[in-house]
């Protein structure tokens, strides 16, 4: 009994030194943009759980601007941040800044997007991107039946992806095409538009309107409608692109009844009402809370001087060698799970779907 309390004592008098310690240590933690929800709920995240564990965070939103985010890595280096944890806008241009992260020996995490070039990211924290294109793809599989579909009664579809200067797409894009390339090359999935490279499906800065003018041209020149050509399916990579899409597919007169299935990322608001709505048929999940929640033991190891907790060493190569990373587990939502997923978990409440 002496003994535990001893231990006890101990353990009160050394972790107030440790808090207070932490205190002055400075975070910066770089998002892209307030534009999409999904950067919003990992920021404020990212700054409640670290401020939790007793450091002082500097937290920037860039804008989706290249060189605002620059310059708010370079105000964090020069501030003396101790750590930086980043979610790129776009992943090949920050080597310049980072170098200078480098030389002062500032550790650097790459958050949910990979940083490319740099041998300044020391970690990479994201979820298992290829993980979230072949859910996606299995969903499409089985919701269109494709195993057992003949090629008289093909399944149509088209390919919406994301950023080209986002590094996720490759694994999203690949795993979804990966999944369905067999049934496309069997001729029982078919895209009319023959639109199927990575190129041709990209979306600059992920932007729901060039996902809406995108489908809106190809409904024009494939003549889709729900008395016109068929489509069956249009898959999305994320919800920021199937918003886009599906409003250009309301406006060519879809409804519930007979709406195309889109698939999705993310669980955005707006997304999940659609997916009540009968528009959009799924999403894939991915909890913030749970990503942030690694950085955080990731930017607390690196502080303490031990190994932060890593599940891969092979997926995550940025051009300087393999990354160490940390690979959160996606799942997808629809109709018929979100209310366990998304809402008894606490993460939305059933107001805000309303
Ligand atoms: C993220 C997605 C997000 C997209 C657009 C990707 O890098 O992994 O969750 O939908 O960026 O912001």
């Amino acid at each position: 009994m002496k003994k535990i309390m001893a231990v006890l004592l101990a353990a009160a008098l050394v972790f107030p030194c440790f808090a207070a310690k932490k205190k002055g240590t400075k975070v910066g933690v770089s998002m892209p943009t307030k534009d999409l929800q999904r950067w919003n709920q990992d920021g404020a995240n990212m700054k409640a759980q670290l401020e939790k564990a007793g450091y002082t965070v500097d937290l920037q939103y860039a804008n989706n601007d290249i060189a605002t985010q620059v310059s708010q890595i370079e105000n964090m280096v020069t501030s003396k941040c101790k750590v930086l944890v980043i979610a790129s806008i776009d992943g090949s241009a920050l080597k310049g800044v980072l170098d200078q992260a480098r030389k002062k020996k500032i550790p650097v995490i790459a958050y949910d997007r990979l940083i490319m070039n740099s041998k300044a990211v020391s970690y990479y924290a994201t979820f298992d991107n290829y993980k979230v294109g072949t859910i996606q793809g299995d969903y499409l599989v089985d919701k269109l039946n494709l195993k057992s579909r003949s090629k008289d009664d093909p399944a149509y579809i088209e390919f919406f992806t994301g950023s080209p200067d986002d590094n996720n797409i490759n694994f999203f894009f690949g795993g979804a095409m990966d999944t369905l390339k067999p049934y496309l090359d069997k001729g029982v999935l078919v895209c009319r538009s023959g639109q199927t490279s990575k190129a041709q499906c990209a979306t600059l800065n992920w932007s729901t309107e060039e996902a809406q003018k995108r489908m809106e041209n190809l409904i024009t020149s494939n003549k889709y409608g729900p008395k016109g050509t068929k489509l069956d399916a249009v898959y999305s990579s994320n919800d920021s692109c199937a918003m886009g899409i599906t409003n250009a597919l309301k406006a060519a007169g879809y409804t519930k009844a007979n709406f195309p299935i889109i698939t999705g990322q993310d669980c955005d608001i707006g997304s999940v009402k659609n997916m009540l709505a009968g528009t959009q048929a799924m999403s894939i999940f991915k909890d913030t809370r749970t990503l942030a929640t690694k950085v955080v033991g990731m930017v607390d190891a690196l502080m303490k001087g031990t190994k932060p907790e890593i599940n891969d060493t092979k997926t995550y190569d940025n051009g300087t060698g393999i990354i160490p990373s940390y690979l959160c587990e996606p799942v997808y939502g629809d109709i018929d799970n979100y209310k366990a997923l998304l809402i008894d978990s606490g993460y939305y409440t059933e107001a805000q779907l309303k």
